[in-house]
């Protein structure tokens, strides 16, 4: 397993990193942790044999449970690891007014509550684990400049950010002098691909680290349900989990992943990680894995890579028409790379 930086930061994590929101309890955050005690500790303790060194959770994931499961799965491994967790949304039902957002206040309580789910005295990659327009930028990274002055947090993170929102925060971080995000964690796959026209370019020119969250889309581009079949029972498809926007285009780019899979001799799921990890902004592709088999199979997608046709053929199926004004930048860079004078003459 080859390590990557993680943007501009010195950091090296592991081209794969695995995920944890598996683990935790039968409820909880979209019913998707099913992974407990010595189930996990076997993934995990599989993932290290492999070179993973970066575990991602989060505190909402299985209301907290994924955090306190993934803690003692690394009981022992810990100086080995990377831990990578999150804050914004409420863990607990009902929430009150500050059991959620970015503020000062839950930032300082969440970040104390993840060490003690943990079982660690400090978080590798603390993330933000998405947008909150009501509390200022200034108050957020104040307050995560100071877990990293006090030690309790290393690199900071964030998650599911629009490119300008990202881009403030950055900006806002060199002024005042406080520690950066070096990480953005997105929805990034071979259905979900948005990500292209703003956000991975910017990280490219800001020196940030894509990690991308959901690579199989939960479960589909694994190629298990073939088009107008029902998900198979008891599988997160079958629960229901960021349908695709495009159902037919989706099903098409599966049909594509059987094709070089069985050409290969590989498997659809190994096909699609591999694609994103080909990617050049990305740091790290985080797998998501219910039991070791996944595990097994997605860890495959390294040592080897795909040739140009089958790159094309992947591209060919699952690209989708920039958005404005993307396709206007596109044209107008075409015309001017054929005309040594530009398009204005
Ligand atoms: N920042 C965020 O907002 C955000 C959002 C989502 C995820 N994440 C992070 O990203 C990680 C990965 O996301 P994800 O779990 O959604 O990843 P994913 O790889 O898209 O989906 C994982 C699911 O796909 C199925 N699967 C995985 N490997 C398979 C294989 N080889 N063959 C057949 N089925 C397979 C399993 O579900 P079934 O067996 O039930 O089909 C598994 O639980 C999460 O653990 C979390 O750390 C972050």
């Amino acid at each position: 397993m080859r390590t990557r930086f993680l943007g501009r930061s010195g950091l090296q994590v592991s081209e794969l990193s695995f995920g944890a929101m598996t683990f935790g309890g039968s409820h909880g955050y979209q019913h998707i942790g099913q992974v407990h005690g010595t189930e996990a500790k076997a993934i995990v303790e599989r993932c290290v044999a492999a070179g993973v060194n970066l575990f991602d959770t989060s505190d909402v994931y299985s209301g907290g449970r994924s955090e306190e499961v993934l803690g003692e799965a690394l009981r022992g491994l810990r100086s080995e690891v990377l831990i990578a967790t999150k804050v914004r949304w409420a863990v607990a039902g009902n929430p009150g007014p500050n059991d959620q957002g970015l503020s000062r206040h839950h930032i300082v309580r969440s970040v104390e509550a993840s060490l003690r789910r943990l079982g660690t005295d400090h978080i590798d990659l603390y993330q933000v684990h998405g947008w909150d327009g009501r509390t200022p930028w200034e108050e957020t990274l104040r307050a995560l400049d100071d877990l990293v002055r006090t030690g309790k947090v290393r690199y900071l993170g964030a998650s599911n950010l629009a490119a300008w929102q990202l881009t403030r925060a950055l900006g806002i971080s060199e002024r005042d002098r406080l520690e950066r995000f070096v990480g953005h964690q997105i929805q990034y796959n071979l259905i979900s691909r948005e990500a292209e026209w703003d956000l991975l370019p910017m990280a490219v020119d800001q020196g940030v680290g894509i990690t991308c969250w959901s690579p199989l889309a939960g479960g589909l581009l694994a190629g298990r349900q073939r088009p107008g079949q029902h998900p198979p029972a008891g599988t997160r498809r079958a629960i229901g989990y960021f349908e695709p926007h495009d159902t037919g285009k989706a099903f098409d780019t599966v049909s594509v992943l059987h094709k070089i899979a069985d050409n290969r001799g590989v498997t659809p799921a190994q096909v699609a990680i591999r694609w994103l990890l080909d990617q050049s902004a990305v740091s790290s592709v985080i797998l998501g894995a219910r039991d070791l088999a996944q595990l097994e199979d997605n860890l495959a997608a390294v040592g080897w890579t795909l040739d140009d046709t089958e790159r094309a053929d992947l591209d060919l199926v699952s690209y989708a028409p920039p958005p404005y004004p993307h396709w206007h930048q596109i044209s107008t860079n075409a015309a001017r790379a054929d005309s040594p004078v530009g398009v204005d003459g």
